[in-house]
């Protein structure tokens, strides 16, 4: 299994996919955060029209699977099926986030690569600082490197 330890900086770009539940909330982070000096590649939804969330959560998990990119954002109305979705590839570690605490941790504990937010039950300025927060915190390692080692499934 891939693992990458303390590797983002603000060099690095950061797939962003979202359905039209997240919509709103993509386009928030991009410009905001886009003014701080974070790069993305925004792979859609790029309207709010009515889309299935696979076919835009698929590719930005497929880029952090591949080792192309270390950390993605996916964004649907309620996190959820982002979530599922990305979690099926094997070096996808990803986070369904609602709070700072919970992006903090699941870095900390779960060294997730990607956060996974409920666009449609979040308040804006508070996603921007999760990010933030997800983005910047380096995994622990110690005793959690062995746990997250048993998550993969071999049936
Ligand atoms: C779309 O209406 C909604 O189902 C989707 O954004 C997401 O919440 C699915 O998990």
């Amino acid at each position: 299994m891939k693992q990458f330890f303390n590797m983002f900086d603000k060099s690095q770009e950061i797939p962003i996919g979202s359905d039209h539940g997240g919509f709103e909330l993509k386009q928030f982070l991009i410009k905001n955060l886009s003014k701080e000096g974070y790069l993305f590649n925004d792979l859609g939804t790029y309207s709010e029209d009515s889309v299935d969330y696979p076919d835009f959560i698929h590719p930005v998990a497929k880029s952090i699977n591949d080792g192309l990119n270390i950390f993605g954002i996916i964004i649907c109305g309620s996190g959820q099926g982002a979530s599922m979705t990305a979690n099926k590839y094997p070096n996808v570690r990803a986070a369904l986030c609602w709070n700072l605490e919970q992006a903090e941790l699941t870095r900390l504990h779960n060294n997730a690569n990607i956060i996974s937010l409920p666009g449609r039950f979040l308040d804006f300025k508070v996603a921007t600082e999760m990010v933030k927060v997800f983005l910047d915190t380096d995994f622990e390692k110690g005793r959690h490197i062995d746990r997250i080692n048993k998550i993969p499934v071999s049936l």
